[in-house]
């Protein structure tokens, strides 16, 4: 695959221009150095947006010139979910991970939706397959099944409704039982029954970015900087959630931020997350440790390019499977 076969990316003072006020917002997260290999793509993908009627749906994870620079629409799981669905354009291009995109494919079976590197894949979506789905229901008959949205369309299918990390306990309060199934993510599981009387029968899959985080971490973070605001992602294992100050999803992270604006805080999460936000605030310091999420790494500048100009890679989901994961999403949509 090529990507640059009909474009030479050139910092032309056309390029230069159209992209000065996206650098002036990026100038404290991206070097000077940096911006002349980033400029001619944004330019070009921006254009080709236009040309495709196609919007640019980001997670929060996307590095910051994605992020700031070609992104119409960014978010949380939960925040993208929402906005393919409010879409009018023909294409979405998800630059996230294979589950978000299947997810905007999903609920707009009618549209293009691309992702720019279909091996973009997640550790807790790999974790678990539809047919452990059917396992654990013949062993827990009448329990119902709550999944992170960390998961293939085929698990969606076998499940009563999805969560995403900044609804969770909301949904598995809203189904009235006693006992609930919730997988794949054991952490975010944990997490949630800490909070609720309802038992939880959580599977153990987990996310490989945020399980690497440790307790001792963030004791040595308190101890340089006294003053520091610690914020995790409920990914984390529970011994790290415990020295939180803030637990929440990528996007209520960030609103946390903007409601308490702590003079300095460290992000338990992915790395772009620090990047991302520190350009909305940059009066906070911010203390980065840094754990990579190589899926979300995958989705580049110029492979948002070739995806754009080729219309690749589509996303497809089996009709059948489609209709039953669609109630599952649409039913945590409900819920909130
Ligand atoms: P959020 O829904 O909080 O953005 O989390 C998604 C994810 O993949 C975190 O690792
Ligand atoms: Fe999956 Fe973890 Fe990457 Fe999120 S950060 S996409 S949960 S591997």
């Amino acid at each position: 695959m090529t990507t640059t076969s009909t474009f030479s990316p050139a910092l032309t003072p056309e390029v230069a221009r159209a992209t000065a006020p996206i650098y002036d917002r990026l100038r404290n997260v991206i070097p000077e150095i940096e911006w002349p290999v980033h400029a001619p793509w944004i330019a070009r993908i921006n254009e080709l947006k236009q040309q495709h009627n196609a919007i640019i749906l980001a997670h929060n994870y996307q590095t910051p010139e994605i992020f700031h620079g070609v992104a119409d629409l960014t978010g949380d799981s939960l925040a993208l979910a929402r906005q393919a669905v409010e879409t009018e354009a023909d294409v979405i291009i998800l630059c996230g991970v294979h589950f978000m995109a299947e997810t905007a494919k999903i609920l707009n079976p009618q549209k293009t939706v691309l992702i720019p590197d279909l091996d973009a894949g997640c550790s807790l979506a790999a974790s678990i397959t539809a047919e452990d789905v059917r396992l654990l229901r013949q062993r827990y008959p009448d329990v119902p099944v709550v999944t992170y949205v960390n998961t293939s369309a085929a698990v969606k299918a076998e499940c009563d409704i999805c969560c995403t990390s900044a609804n969770a306990l909301e949904v598995v309060e809203s189904l009235g039982s006693e006992r609930v199934i919730f997988l794949p993510d054991e952490f975010l599981g944990l997490h949630v029954a800490e909070q609720t009387e309802i038992e939880l029968i959580v599977w153990k899959g987990h996310c490989e970015v945020h399980e690497r985080f440790t307790a001792e971490d963030l004791h040595s973070y308190r101890k340089q900087y006294p003053d520091i605001e610690i914020l995790a992602h409920p990914e984390c294992p529970p011994s790290v959630l415990k020295e939180a100050d803030f637990i929440g999803s990528t996007s209520g992270m960030i609103r946390h931020v903007g409601e308490q604006k702590p003079n300095r805080i460290v992000m338990i999460t992915e790395c772009s997350m620090s990047d991302n936000v520190a350009v909305e605030f940059p009066e906070i310091e911010f203390i980065r440790p840094c754990n990579l999420c190589p899926h979300m790494k995958r989705i580049t500048l110029p492979k948002i390019f070739n995806s754009l100009q080729k219309l690749e890679f589509q996303v497809e989901v089996d009709s059948e499977v489609a209709k039953r994961a669609r109630l599952s999403l649409e039913r945590m949509l409900a819920v909130g």
